[in-house]
């Protein structure tokens, strides 16, 4: 299976935006994710369009926009004209997902759907036909820097499972706690994608940082 790092910018420093975003554009991540909260689904506000916008100014990578916000289908639109390439709204935040997933499409992005540590993987069963990915969350959403939770190896299994089973080539990525001390492990479960935001951030050679999940 392919394996792609997708450094978080949340982690970045927003003072030196434009040049943390083309050190990523330089390296050997293929896409870049993007943390968006809003305060009522997550105890955390981050940033929205105008960061995105300038994000998209400073790199050619695949815009992941993972939005952690209520009422997502109010704003999906706007995320794929500000830059998305792809937009994963939670399951737990959408009243109709069915819509939602509707308008990212007319937007013309790819569509993701997450789900928080506490969520099964069975929620997701009658949505998978519909979305390229998943995003199962290793830590609860909300804020960088958090630990792993083991439990998730077990769920990104089960969902790999199930994905096989449906005949689907769901997209499986994984947020949270991801170092290239426990890549290897989560790509062997079953991942594809995998988050880092302080791992890559806080690295003294972040593009190194960066070599070392892809090849854990
Ligand atoms: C958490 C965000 C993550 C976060 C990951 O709510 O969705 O993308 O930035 O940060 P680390 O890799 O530090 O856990
Ligand atoms: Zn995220």
């Amino acid at each position: 299976m392919q394996r792609t790092v997708a450094p978080s910018m949340l982690s970045a420093d927003f003072g030196h935006l434009d040049r943390d975003t083309r050190m990523i554009d330089r390296s050997a991540a293929e896409w870049v994710h993007i943390d968006v909260m809003d305060g009522v689904f997550v105890p955390n506000i981050s940033f929205g369009f105008p960061v995105l916008k300038a994000i998209r100014r400073a790199t050619a990578k695949f815009l992941d926009v993972h939005l952690m916000i209520v009422e997502p289908e109010k704003y999906v639109a706007r995320f794929v004209e500000a830059g998305a390439d792809l937009v994963t709204f939670h399951l737990e935040a959408a009243a109709d997902p069915a819509e939602c997933i509707a308008r990212i499409r007319r937007a013309g992005a790819k569509v993701g759907l997450s789900i928080k540590p506490a969520t099964p993987v069975e929620a997701l069963r009658r949505w998978l036909p519909e979305v390229d990915l998943v995003l199962v969350m290793s830590v609860e959403p909300g804020f960088g820097g958090q630990s792993f939770i083991e439990g998730s190896i077990a769920k990104i299994r089960e969902l790999r499972a199930m994905a096989r089973e449906m005949g689907l080539g769901t997209i499986i990525e994984v947020d949270g706690g991801i170092s290239a001390a426990n890549a290897r492990a989560v790509y062997d479960a079953g991942a594809e994608v995998l988050v880092a935001g302080s791992a890559v951030f806080k690295a003294a050679d972040p593009e190194a940082e960066i070599r070392r999940i892809l090849g854990a």
